[in-house]
């Protein structure tokens, strides 16, 4: 049951979606998290389906859906494995769509078929081990030499960036402005292939354990000039602009978490039986499993509200960061009391709500902490209050 009202596309690739995640990845998230192993064959998967082109147009090998379907998609895949959710979410929202709207008509024509259809997946490359929060901080140097760049620094934290083929990274080429921050970054498209570049230390993370996170090494790696993306010195403003997409899809994510969580809860609320009944029959727990629920309904409202304004060509950051910032807190909300509804047995292994317990922290610290997205509304709200 849902408060949204879908087109009869959004039920199909919702279905599409869920029976790809309940048959090919449920039987297998379980052993993936405890060895946090990628699997590779994931990619392939996605993209026959289309979801690793969900927003780019047919031109592109893509499905051309509206935000809100990509999204609806989302939450399914991320219902059942979040790790392969932050997959989507990365290469649909952050590389793909910052190539589409800001890269030359070579480079759209170059990457954007061969993302749509796996053959390269995309990865964002904008943190480094000093640079998180603070981005505009950011310290990988990029020189020209020629008509190339020479780009030298390690990036941190990308995701799936093992197993990238194109990521879009951001490096300061502005040496001559000592003001620290966003002017003098620019942003450029990175191959594995470039002499210099190498994949470093892979996290051992918490949560998201079949997603592999990484540093990635840039040790004076020439890059060929027409690997700038727009215009030089703007990329901080094209990576900020990029994560209003993301966070969206973030949200999408961490709902589907909450909802995971939600599900089991309530089934073993009338499963569990102590002092004689099912303990769904007493009110301290009817209270939580309400709770939970409201809060989910209530993210995805919001969500989807921002992305069908986002669809109408609004800027979105404010909604976004709302978006993500409540559906993110409620994901570790509604986790954690799942855990809780379960008592001893949400705390061990037999039973999934512990693994979304840990998936849904790092949704309230990636694209943006709760403090940056609760930054980014405030300083919004200041330029123009009306809510
Ligand atoms: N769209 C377009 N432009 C934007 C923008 C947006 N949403 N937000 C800001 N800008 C512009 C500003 O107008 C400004 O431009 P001018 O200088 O021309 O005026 C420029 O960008 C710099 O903006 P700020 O002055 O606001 O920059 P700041 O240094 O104060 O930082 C911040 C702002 C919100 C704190 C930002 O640094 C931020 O969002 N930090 C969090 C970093 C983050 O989200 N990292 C995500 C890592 S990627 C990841 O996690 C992916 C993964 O693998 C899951």
């Amino acid at each position: 049951m849902s408060l949204l009202s879908l087109t009869p596309e959004q039920r199909e690739i919702q279905r599409t979606a869920r029976e790809f995640a309940e048959r090919e990845l449920a039987p297998h998230v379980a052993q993936w998290d405890r060895d946090a192993h990628f699997e590779p064959t994931i990619v392939a998967r996605l993209a026959e389906l289309g979801f690793l082109g969900m927003l780019l147009p047919e031109a592109h090998d893509g499905l051309a859906l509206e935000t809100s379907t990509y999204l609806v998609a989302l939450e399914e895949i991320a219902v059942v494995d979040a790790s392969t959710a932050v997959l989507m979410s990365v290469h649909n929202s952050l590389p793909t769509q910052m190539l589409l709207r800001y890269g030359s008509d070579a480079q759209r024509a170059r990457f954007l078929a061969p993302m749509a259809r796996g053959e390269l997946l995309g990865a964002f490359a904008l943190s480094e081990p000093e640079a998180g929060s603070d981005a505009a901080s950011l310290r990988c140097q990029a020189e020209r030499d020629g008509d190339d760049w020479i780009l030298s620094g390690t990036k941190a934290w990308v995701s799936h960036g093992t197993h990238a083929g194109v990521i879009l990274a951001m490096a300061r080429t502005d040496h001559t402005d000592a003001r620290r921050g966003a002017k003098g970054i620019s942003t450029f498209i990175v191959t594995p292939d470039l002499p210099g570049f190498s994949v470093g230390k892979k996290e051992d993370k918490m949560g998201l354990r079949a997603s592999p996170t990484v540093q990635l090494t840039f040790d004076q790696m020439r890059v060929p000039g027409d690997r700038l993306v727009g215009e030089e010195g703007k990329g901080f403003t094209y990576a900020l602009a990029s994560l209003d997409h993301g966070r969206l899809g973030i949200a999408a994510q961490a709902i589907g978490i909450a909802r995971a969580a939600y599900e089991a809860a309530a089934r073993y609320a009338t499963e569990r039986k102590q002092f004689g009944k099912a303990i769904g029959d007493f009110q301290a727990i009817q209270f939580k499993l309400a709770d939970m629920a409201t809060r989910i309904t209530a993210a995805r409202t919001l969500l989807h509200a921002a992305a069908a304004a986002k669809d109408r060509g609004e800027r979105v950051t404010r909604y976004a960061s709302m978006a993500k910032l409540f559906a993110t807190e409620t994901a570790m909300w509604v986790t954690t009391n799942a855990v809780q509804v379960f008592g001893g047995y949400g705390y061990v292994t037999d039973y999934p709500v512990e693994r979304f317990f840990r998936d849904a922290k790092v949704t309230e610290i990636y694209e943006g902490t709760s403090e940056i997205q609760r930054i980014v509304i405030g300083r919004d709200v200041l330029a123009d209050p009306s809510p």
